[in-house]
Order: C-alpha cells, then structure tokens, then sequence
C-alpha cells in the first residue's frame, strides 16, 4: 500500500533545465521524510508538484491517498503548506491573517479567533498580534506562515524549509510543534538545507541533487554508508607516532592515517565505546600519551559531502543566499558550530 504521500517518476522541466529528472517517493502515515538537498537541487519543485500547484511533465503522485493530478482540489482540502516563500497579507495584522485562514477552512469565528490566539502565542507573536503583518521582520513573518499551515492540523502537511532564517530559539521551538504534530498522527514532507534538522526531525532522509534522489535512509542508514565511526588519538610526543601506529593497527578496520604535523592518527573501527576503553588500556601498556582520543561518528554533513561533491548549507546567514554554494564542488563546508543553529 502505498504512504500516505507517494509520487513516481516525477518529471519537470523549465527550458533547458530538468529541475525534476524522475523522482519517486513513499512516505509513511504518521512519519516525516526529510528533503535534503542544496540550492536547485529540486526540493521546491517537488513540494510544488505535491501541492498541486505546479503540473509535472510526467509521473504520478497520490496525497493522502488521492490523486494529484486527477483531483488536485480534493488534494488541497487535505493538506498544508508552509512554503518558502511566505503567504502572508501584508496589510492584515498577524491575528488577522491567522483568522482569516480558519475561517476559509469553515471554522466558527469563535473557533478561528480561539485557534489564532493559541498560534500566536506558541509563535512568540502575541506582543505583535495586532500589528500589521507588513511591519513584521523576517523571522517573524516566517512563523506567522508557519502558523497559518497549522491553523488546521491536515493529515498531510508539506513545509518547504521551514527553519530558514529562525533564530536558535525560534527553530527549536519549532521542531517542538513540528514533533507534537507528528505525534498526533500527521504525516510531514520537509525540505531543508539543515543536515542537523533533518537528523533531528526526520523519520526517513531523500538526499536530492540535480532533480534525483541520489540516497534514501534513515540518518544512522545513510551515516554508516559514509564508512563508519572512526578512533582519533592524539599522541603527546611525535616519538610516541610509532607504538601509537602499531596499537591502532591492531584494531583498525583499515588503514592507519597519520597526520605528522598534529600527532593525529585516525582509524576506522568498529565496536564503540568499548573498543575505545580497550585502545586506551592498550596505549597505557605501551606507554603511550595522549592528548586527546575520541570515537568519531560520520554526520550527515559527512554523509552529504561524500554523496554530491559538495556542502548542504547555503552561505552566510540564514541560507536565503541562492547562489550561494548550489553545485559548486570544492566549496569548504561551514564548521558544525556555524551549521547546527
Ligand atoms: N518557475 C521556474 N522557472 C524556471 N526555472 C525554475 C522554476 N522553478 C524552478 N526552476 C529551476 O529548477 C531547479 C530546481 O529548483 P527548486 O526551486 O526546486 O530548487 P530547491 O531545491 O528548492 O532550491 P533552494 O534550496 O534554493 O530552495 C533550479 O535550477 C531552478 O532554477
Ligand atoms: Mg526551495
């Protein structure tokens, strides 16, 4: 049977460029899949295609069990959709537009103003309630969108980069709606350029590149493709390199790498913490010191480089800069303190 959203071979062209080049999907009730891909990867696209808005050139999808293409209406009456680019009335205060959205889904005046106020508090936007929606910085604009998708809590919901440009604080409150959400029993398509959020938040992870998915796994699924966790040791003395090589070889699932200049050596392994206990007693024996020794495990950025030639995040800021490292391989991916906001 299939997931709750499903689409085959998806298709789209624009000119020369195949912005969808056959994607298919399967997601499960009740569970997210994570969209990940860097600039023009096709994550827009496909959202696009989901939600009916935009018409493939071929291929097929069912949204909560009904077609896209043959009953797009039916289709939207069951979904939600926070997109990237927000819908929001810039004229209307935030409350406003949040009543408004109730009340095109039949909700009772009382019910609407109910549900607006509940919103705009989770969202950190009561103090701005009443203001026009068009004085409203960015950050908040983007969770007055946020809170319009969850005016009514649809079976299906897509959210097309929901965190770009949330502070901190802002973004981990929301993956607190977004789980509370899913633990009802709602079903989410996310896309996002955050590896960290999609570990975070994602039950299953289509890497997309080019208008394909290039990779489908869980987070643990698509790290232990990338080679596994790895021992670091960093020995005191460049003399002690040696014993320390000849220690590591006898565990290692591979080559010893020695970086010279740093007394670094790393080696792939398996066995975790225990195996680590065991180098440690074993370089104690030898007579080894050690600055530092850690179990390394491969994160999705990892993961993402080895796959596509390049980084995941946009560049500075709050990834909105389009350009600014979509396929350009060689590109140095930003640190994890920079990325995972
Ligand atoms: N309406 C359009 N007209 C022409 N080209 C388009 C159109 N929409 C998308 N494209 C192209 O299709 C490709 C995929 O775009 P899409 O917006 O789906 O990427 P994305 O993965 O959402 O990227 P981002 O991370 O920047 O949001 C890009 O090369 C884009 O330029
Ligand atoms: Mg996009």
């Amino acid at each position: 049977m299939p997931g709750a959203i499903y689409a085959e071979g998806l298709v789209k062209t624009f000119g020369d460029v195949r912005a969808l080049d056959g994607v298919d999907l399967d997601v499960p009730e009740g569970t997210v899949l994570g969209l990940l891909g860097p600039n023009g990867a096709g994550k827009t696209t496909t959202v696009r295609v989901l939600t009916t808005l935009l018409q493939p050139d071929s291929g097929s999808a069912v949204v909560a069990g009904i077609d896209v293409l043959k009953h797009p209406n039916e289709v939207r009456r069951s979904i939600g959709l926070s997109g990237q680019f927000a819908a929001v009335d810039e004229y209307l205060t935030g409350r406003e537009n949040l009543q408004m959205v109730g009340q095109l889904y039949q909700m009772s005046a009382r019910d609407a103003k109910k549900r607006a106020g509940q919103l705009l508090e989770r969202f950190n936007l009561a103090d701005a309630a009443d203001r026009p929606a068009k004085t409203y910085s960015g950050g908040m604009r983007r969770r007055l969108d946020l809170a319009a998708a969850l005016v009514v809590s649809p079976p299906v919901m897509f959210m097309d980069e929901p965190t770009t440009g949330l502070d901190p604080r802002n973004r981990q409150q929301l993956w607190e709606v977004i789980q509370e959400l899913v633990g009802g029993g709602t079903t989410l398509l996310l896309t996002t350029q955050y590896l960290e959020e999609a570990d975070h938040l994602a039950d299953d992870i289509c890497v997309v590149d080019h208008g394909k998915v290039i990779a489908r796994g869980t987070s643990d699924q698509l790290k232990a493709r990338t080679g596994g966790e790895r021992v670091e040791v960093v020995v005191h003395e460049p003399e002690q390199i040696g014993p320390a090589r000849e220690v590591l070889a006898g565990y290692g699932k591979g080559e010893v790498a020695v970086a010279e200049h740093t007394r670094k050596l790393t080696v792939p392994v398996t066995g975790g913490a225990k195996l680590l206990a065991e180098v440690i007693r074993d370089l104690d024996a030898r007579g080894v010191e050690i600055d530092d020794i850690g179990l390394r495990r491969p994160t999705l950025d990892d993961v993402f480089i080895s796959l596509t030639g390049h980084a995941a995040e946009a560049a500075e800021g709050n990834g909105e800069d389009e350009d600014a490292v979509a396929g350009k391989p060689g590109q140095g991916r930003k640190s994890q303190k920079e990325t995972a906001q």
